[in-house]
């Protein structure tokens, strides 16, 4: 059947969107992409941040600042509410939006007004942009340091053809330029994971120097604090403390996450609006599912068509079979069986680097096993439900997987049945033959 918007269409969605939002007064609070200035905490990291940054008023170069945490623990929300609000000139790029090294450094040049550069005309080129536009920047400001933070830093590194630890080398080596300058820059890397993990080589690492600030993840009362907070603002009535503290519960589960939560009492109110009731713990189970659901959809359409199969496999061997650990050649075998014989396949080497993509990406764990004299092997177990990946996948081949289940329990029903048959007629011949025996 075919899907179009008619105005009476229209109308209906207008009011749902109305409903959704009835129980609203002011949804920007709840919003987690824009930056809040109602911080909860973090004055102790805030701090450090503050004096690596104004060392170099007291000569003091602090070239580059490691940012490092969990997901939701507010590193993000902290730079840059630092950075607004300090007297330096600064460029907040998410590196996740760029897909290779040549993308981030178009990605600051868009940042900072200038037009996208071909490939072609190189990264030295465009360098010698970055610098005139930094020094523009900080002769029209008249401040005297300029920072550049790069969040999800970490993505730089999955561009495998580009080269990432070059590239950090030369923002270094303008950090040193500039000081010749008797200009500053401050370089702020984010990320879940400490700089040591990110391959560096070492005349990066030996200029760098070590200026970290982790953000330790919230408990569950700091991520109660934030939305009670946030509830207040952006609900027209009171919430019963008891659904925050429910909110609150869920994004703690496995580290307090503070976005989770926040998301969470969003789309909660959400779909109380729509059913047009008071939110309660009932709706909050709701949005915990149809949160994942929007998460998986979101990341299985971004990814390739390989990418799908190796998640297709997963959820397969898993659903089939009822259990958790899979090996990546178990994995490969499933993954040519399931692509369509007119596609080509990828190499096993680029399949392992496919299943380390959706470790990354949330939707499956990894352990390192011994296989005795056969070295290391890697084992894979989705972290989420097989039919909701099966099914967001590939929609049409699911139900196929779902029916040879069936018959494979039917199949193992008939055994079992055929075995107790079998074991009670020899238990039957042996009555016979010890009436025989006159027993
Ligand atoms: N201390 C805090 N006080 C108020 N809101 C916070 C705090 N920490 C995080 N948040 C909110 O939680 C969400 C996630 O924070 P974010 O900075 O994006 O986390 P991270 O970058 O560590 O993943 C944002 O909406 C942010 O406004
Ligand atoms: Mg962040």
């Amino acid at each position: 059947m075919e899907h179009y918007v008619d105005k009476k269409a229209l109308e209906k969605i207008v009011g749902d969107v109305r409903a959704q939002n009835s129980i609203f007064s002011d949804k920007s609070f709840l919003d987690n992409l824009s930056v809040t200035n109602s911080i909860i905490g973090r004055e102790s990291e805030s701090k450090k941040l503050v004096k690596f940054l104004l060392s170099y008023e007291k000569g003091l170069v602090v070239p580059l600042v490691s940012i490092y945490g969990r997901s939701g623990s507010g590193k993000s929300t902290i730079v840059q509410f630092v950075c607004q609000n300090l007297d330096v000139d600064f460029c907040y790029v998410n590196l996740r939006k760029a897909k290779t090294v040549f993308g981030c450094i178009n990605l600051i040049l868009s940042e900072l007004g200038h037009e996208n550069l071909k490939n072609a005309q190189g990264m030295n080129y465009a360098f010698g942009i970055f610098e005139k536009l930094i020094l523009q920047k900080l002769e029209k400001s008249d401040n005297s340091i300029f920072v550049l933070c790069l969040d999800e830093f970490d993505t730089l590194f999955y561009d495998k053809r580009g080269k990432p630890s070059d590239f950090v080398y030369k923002i270094v080596v303008l950090v040193e330029k500039l000081r010749t300058l008797k200009r500053h820059m401050c370089i702020v890397t984010i990320s879940n994971k400490v700089l040591s993990e990110f391959n560096l080589d070492d005349r990066v690492v030996s200029r760098i120097g070590t200026s970290e600030i982790y953000f330790d993840s919230y408990s569950q009362s700091d991520v109660l604090k934030i939305i009670r907070n946030r509830a207040k603002k952006s609900f027209l009535k009171k919430i019963d403390d008891d659904v925050l503290q429910y909110c609150a519960d869920i994004s703690s589960e496995e580290h307090g996450d503070a976005r989770r939560a926040i998301d969470l009492l969003r789309t909660s109110g959400e779909i109380a609006g729509t059913e047009n009731e008071k939110i309660s713990k009932k709706h909050v189970d709701k949005a915990v599912s149809q949160l994942q659901k929007n998460q998986i959809t979101t990341i299985i359409s971004g990814g390739s068509y390989h990418f799908r199969l190796a998640c297709a496999a997963l959820s397969r061997l898993t659903y089939i079979n009822d259990e958790g650990w899979h090996s990546t050649s178990d994995l490969f075998k499933q993954y040519q069986k399931i692509i369509s014989p007119d596609t080509r396949q990828i190499s096993y080497r680029r399949f392992s680097e496919m299943l380390v993509e959706l470790v990354n990406s949330g939707i499956a764990v990894s352990k390192t096993e011994s296989k005795g004299r056969h070295g290391y092997g890697s084992q894979f177990k989705l972290s989420v439900d097989p039919e909701l990946i099966g099914n967001s996948c590939f929609p049409d081949w699911w139900p196929s997987v779902v029916e040879s289940k069936k018959k494979k329990e039917a199949a193992a029903q008939a055994s079992k049945r055929l075995k107790l048959l079998s074991s009670g007629r020899r238990s039957s011949s042996l009555g016979n033959l010890y009436r025989t025996l006159g027993f």
